[in-house]
């Protein structure tokens, strides 16, 4: 027991679990990869050495991190077949199914590899590397425009916004502040404990399927507008409220109303019962980057408000609901010029590291079972079968 939650021999049927890769406490505000506090790994970690982290337990010497590098940008390019994948999808398919319809196919285009650990190894740092162009290339077919390929002398974020948006006819600057933003963003999103999509990546791998089946499972999972999707969501939210006149309170009034679907975006948690950590330092990094480019954005002015006007309800202070890490980090994708729909692909491409290690703690679990949750039945007693004609 671990006076929480019991965990039966197999605990996988409880769906709970023990892990040793991130550790949150959802009332003081902490959040830790393999015990280092997100604000250190935010400032002075890259992305690379968090991804590495998450899934070998400790970050990289030099010449490890200079072998992982060397890797991904070896496995950067993908098949070229899988562009005809693309170019079939309709102009208004949602970047998530696509890429997680795109990441399910790598199997079919990377065989499995005989030897168990060379394959987890190979899958391991090609889908690290791959999900990066599958993500730009979508954006990239979807708008008509010209494919870029990955360079190999740009690091991990510069290399996705290299080919993002760069272009034969227009070059792209990569500005260093964005390339810093996108670092931290990533950082921020790359593990959290037993979420949705995690769980559901812990729950499909349980069946010994692939890593790319595993994963797609996630980024289905991370899809949904209460999860993952909330960074979208929070956008749309916020242009709400702006094209009705920037009126916050009559959405947080909204937000209240127990006979109202609608719930403020961007807010509340089911384990943070203070501010998400992430949080402060997304609210930030909006700050420094609009600042570093010289811009400013009516929805940051918004969202500060929005913020405002709930922390002071009691509704809200009652209920421990605070921003969580989607609340602001939409503002800061727009500044890099993300298409609103690409949010919540970003956050996969930032998750990717923590689900890798989550699925990799399990399968090397000795007590790793098939997951079979149960159920507490609630429906009829034995009843005897009805034919047809005496059916009422
Ligand atoms: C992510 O799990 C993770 O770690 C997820 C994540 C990760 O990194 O993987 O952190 C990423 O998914 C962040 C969450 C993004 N989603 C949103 O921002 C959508 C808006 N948030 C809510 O839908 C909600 O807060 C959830 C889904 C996030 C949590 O929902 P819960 O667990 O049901 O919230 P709760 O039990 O704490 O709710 C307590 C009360 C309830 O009201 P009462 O029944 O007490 O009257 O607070 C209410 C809820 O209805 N409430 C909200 C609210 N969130 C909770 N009311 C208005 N607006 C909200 N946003």
């Amino acid at each position: 027991r671990t006076g929480l939650i019991t965990l039966d021999p197999g605990y996988a049927n409880t769906g709970s679990c023990t892990s040793s890769i991130t550790f949150m406490d959802g009332e003081r505000g902490i959040l830790r990869y393999r015990g280092i506090p997100i604000q250190e790994l935010a400032q002075q970690a890259s992305f690379k050495e968090t991804a590495f982290l998450l899934i070998h337990g400790s970050l990289p010497t030099r010449d490890e991190l200079t072998q992982f590098s060397e890797q991904l940008t070896d496995y950067s390019p993908v098949h070229e077949n899988m562009r005809l994948f693309f170019q079939n999808f309709p102009p208004n398919a949602h970047p998530m199914g696509i890429l997680s319809s795109m990441v399910n196919s790598l199997r079919s285009f990377y065989p499995e590899i005989a030897n168990e650990d060379e394959e987890i190894k190979v899958t391991v740092t090609r889908l690290i590397s791959k999900i990066r162009t599958l993500a730009a290339m979508s954006y990239k077919i979807s708008m008509g425009y010209q494919v870029i390929y990955p360079r190999p002398d740009l690091s991990y974020c510069a290399n996705f916004l290299h080919m993002m948006f760069d272009s034969t006819v227009r070059p792209y600057e990569l500005k260093e502040e964005v390339v810093h933003a996108l670092r931290v963003i990533w950082i921020l999103h790359a593990d959290h404990e037993q979420n949705c999509s995690t769980s559901a990546v812990r729950l499909v791998g349980s069946a010994r399927v692939n890593l790319y089946a595993a994963i797609s499972s996630g980024i289905t999972a991370l899809w949904g507008p209460l999860h993952g999707g909330a960074n979208q969501a929070v956008i749309e939210m916020l242009e709400a409220i702006r094209k009705g006149g920037g009126d916050c309170r009559s959405f947080v009034e909204r937000a209240k109303n127990p006979n109202d679907s609608f719930r403020l975006m961007g807010f509340g948690h089911r384990v943070y019962k203070t501010y998400d950590p992430r949080a402060v330092i997304m609210k930030e990094v909006c700050h420094k980057l609009l600042g570093a480019l010289g811009r400013s954005d009516a929805l940051l002015d918004i969202a500060r408000e929005l913020e405002a006007t709930a922390l002071e309800d009691e509704y809200f202070i009652s209920r421990n609901l605070y921003p969580n890490i989607d609340f602001y980090t939409g503002i800061a994708f727009r500044a890099m010029g993300i298409p609103t729909n690409m949010f919540p692909v970003m956050f996969a491409i930032g998750r990717l590291p923590g689900w890798i290690a989550q699925w990799l703690e399990s399968i090397r679990d000795p007590h790793w079972k098939l997951s079979r949750p149960r159920q507490i039945y609630t429906g009829p007693k034995e009843t005897a079968y009805t034919p047809i004609d005496q059916r009422v």
